[in-house]
């Protein structure tokens, strides 16, 4: 179990770094993110280096017998490079600069700062790829994460040279774009730029693929600092460190780069749903490299800075939110950062060191985690779950985008969804539609508007060998172009599913309007097939949201009816049998009440179950990994879970193996 920070000593004069590392070595600390915004201090002027005083701190560390996950220090070019090569700046939709000052100002397309950083990152890794301190590279820092989208001309560039690539003919472009509409066609790649200001609505597939384009940006910069550190013979593993659900990288496709993987998470205390949140995010990214444990990379000890406010946590809050991390597969824990910063921006971000010093909460509870995560034994990998719920970075930028029939939030949906799931003591794979596959027994496809056709054979096939699938609404609406595909809609799953579509029928997004207003109730008005009656749906009323679809249920049971709303008398939930599996269909997104009645009917039909078959009291979490049960108690009071009898007080924790062993 790794235990560590970010550490920042390049803030700090030299004499602080003796206190620091016995101050580590009091906390626990096994390793460090060390030099992850250093490149002023490594390259003072554009024909200046200086490694003398990392070289010091790297030997120091390591005579304390601390590890270094190395950073490449790309993060914040110095102000130096962007005065002398103003081609750095990143621009935003009006062309207008970003300006040093701050961090992250850079164009990660503009081939100035690439060759800069490559000569960074190449003396770097040169210089420590056989130090034995280094056991991990950190490639840059959270990339894309202040400047996810940029628009200026080495990104016009770059794009056309990735539109080429992606379409070969600008006639495949102008095909793919829809562009006879308003008169958008393209005579050649020369004429397309980057979706900036324009006086209406912009066209949907441009800025879809801008998106695109913007992902693989950030991972390729991922991808040339990973090949110079390999090729200067460094053998560690190499990551660069994400933060969950963010919406503009789409990790998915960057997991098979990168060695191992590291997130940054920062839930917010005051937010009702955080427990839920952080354990959707802790098994997001899990299920990107199914199977392997990951790192939580960031985390904060205390407060942030960076909200209006920023409220402490709770006691034992630090303690409930690493066992979260745990339990869903992380082999180390990490904090930004290790001494808080005396200047600066971050100077109120809570660390493990506080500035108000150890006799403080935050170090009593920093160095009680240090010495519990030290006697943790050896962890079980992280092992596949029974249910798969979709969740696709493509789709959410198409499903979110302008002039549809009605405002999506995607991500509430999909976690709204995990909510449900994760009430249940349920273990959930966050996974892209092309990879579910028989592993599990339940998958679950919520708003997945835009379909991929490896996507489409998965689900279908999934559904076809005897697994339960549950999609919908604003489902198979769109191809990878955002296209209408002909014939319609639910042309790719229609089929299976047994029902055929009429109309979207929006309702009101649920934060908008007033829940009377936004009508869709559903009931459950006939044919609950007797097999199924075992769980309480069929007398059962809960509000639809965001579409009330009118479908036809031509080869379908129908499951449920709305009762109210646009589509009134019209079926909400539709069943299809497949031998041993079913394929359902959701006209509306049900509210909390109705996907707690949803899910345990799915959940019941799919034969998938609960963490040792356990139906957790309210507040209490549980997570499996292999053999290893995590149980958290997240509420005000005691909680007893009679089957492993135990009793946990509030923000307390418990591993139990699945035979039972504490
Ligand atoms: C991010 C960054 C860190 C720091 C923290 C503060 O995660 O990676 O450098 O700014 O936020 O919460």
């Amino acid at each position: 179990m790794l235990y560590g920070a970010d550490y920042n000593p390049d803030q700090w004069p030299e004499e602080v770094w003796d206190d620091d590392v016995a101050r580590m070595r009091e906390a626990g600390v096994t390793t460090v993110s060390l030099g992850i915004f250093a490149w002023s201090r490594l390259q003072p002027g554009p024909d200046e280096w200086d490694f003398g005083w990392l070289d010091r701190v790297i030997d120091l560390l390591h005579a304390g017998g601390i590890g270094v996950n190395l950073a490449t220090a790309t993060a914040s070019p110095p102000p130096w490079v962007t005065v002398r090569h103003p081609d750095v700046l990143a621009a935003d939709e009006n062309g207008a600069p970003y300006w040093h000052g701050s961090r992250q100002h850079h164009s990660p397309s503009s081939p100035t700062y690439r060759r800069l950083a490559a000569e960074l990152v190449r003396r770097i890794a040169e210089r420590y790829a056989h130090h034995p301190a280094v056991v991990m590279w950190h490639v840059d820092n959270e990339l894309g994460c202040h400047l996810p989208v940029e628009y200026g001309d080495s990104a016009r560039d770059a794009f056309r040279a990735w539109l080429r690539e992606r379409y070969g003919t600008v006639a495949a472009l102008d095909a793919a774009w829809g562009a006879d509409f308003w008169s958008q066609r393209y005579g050649s790649f020369d004429e397309v730029f980057p979706p900036r200001k324009a006086p209406y609505s912009r066209n949907p597939a441009q800025v879809l693929d801008y998106r695109r384009f913007m992902s693989d940006t950030w991972l390729s910069l991922f991808r040339m600092q990973a090949d110079i550190i390999r090729a200067a013979g460094a053998t560690q593993p190499i990551s660069t460190n994400m933060m969950g659900p963010f919406p503009h990288a789409d990790y998915a496709s960057w997991a098979p780069h990168i060695d191992v993987i590291t997130d940054d998470c920062y839930p917010d205390p005051s937010s009702p749903t955080r427990v839920r949140d952080i354990a959707f995010q802790r098994d997001l990214v899990r299920s990107l490299k199914r199977g392997t444990p990951w790192l939580l990379m960031e985390q904060a000890t205390d407060a942030v800075n960076w909200r209006p406010t920023n409220p402490s946590k709770r006691d034992g809050q630090l303690a409930a939110e690493t066992a979260q991390a745990i339990g869903r597969g992380a082999d180390g824990v990490f904090f930004f950062q290790w001494r808080q910063s005396r200047a600066g921006s971050e100077k109120f971000h809570s660390a493990m060191l506080p500035h108000a010093g150890t006799r403080t909460r935050t170090w009593e509870s920093v160095v009680e985690l240090g010495s519990a995560l030290a006697a943790l034994p050896e962890l079980p990998a992280p092992s596949d779950s029974p249910v798969a719920l979709v969740f696709d970075w493509e789709n959410w930028w198409a499903v979110e985008g302008a002039d549809h029939p009605g405002t999506v939030d995607y991500l509430g949906v999909v976690r709204a969804w995990y909510g449900a799931l994760h009430r249940r003591g349920v273990m959930v794979d966050v996974v892209r539609p092309e990879d579910v596959d028989g592993r599990y027994r339940l998958a679950i496809a919520p708003f997945l508007y835009l379909m991929r056709d490896p996507g489409v054979a998965a689900l279908r096939a999934f559904a076809a060998e005897g697994g339960v699938l549950a999609a919908g609404p604003f489902t198979d609406v769109v191809d990878e172009s955002d296209r209408f595909r002909d014939g319609g809609f639910l042309t790719q799953l229609g089929p299976i599913l047994g029902v055929a579509f009429e109309d979207f029928r929006p309702l009101l997004p649920p934060t908008l309007g007033d829940a009377a207003a936004r009508a869709g109730a559903a009931s459950v008005a006939a044919a609950s097939p007797a097999e199924e009656a075992a769980v309480a749906f069929g007398s059962a009323e809960f509000a639809g949201t965001f579409f009330a679809e009118a479908l036809f249920a031509d080869d379908a049971a129908v499951l449920a009816t709305f009762a109210s709303g646009p589509s009134a008398g019209r079926p909400a939930i539709t069943r299809r049998a497949h031998g041993s599996g079913s394929a359902w269909y959701l006209a509306t997104q049900p509210d909390e009440r109705g996907l707690d009645l949803v899910v345990a009917r799915l959940l019941a039909e799919s034969g998938a179950e609960s963490v040792l078959g356990i139906a957790p009291p309210p507040g209490v979490e549980l997570a499996q990994r292999g053999d290893l049960v995590t149980i958290i108690n997240h509420g005000e009071g005691e909680a007893r879970i009679p089957e492993l009898g135990l009793a946990l007080g509030p923000q307390e924790h418990a591993y139990v193996r699945q035979d039972g062993a504490a």
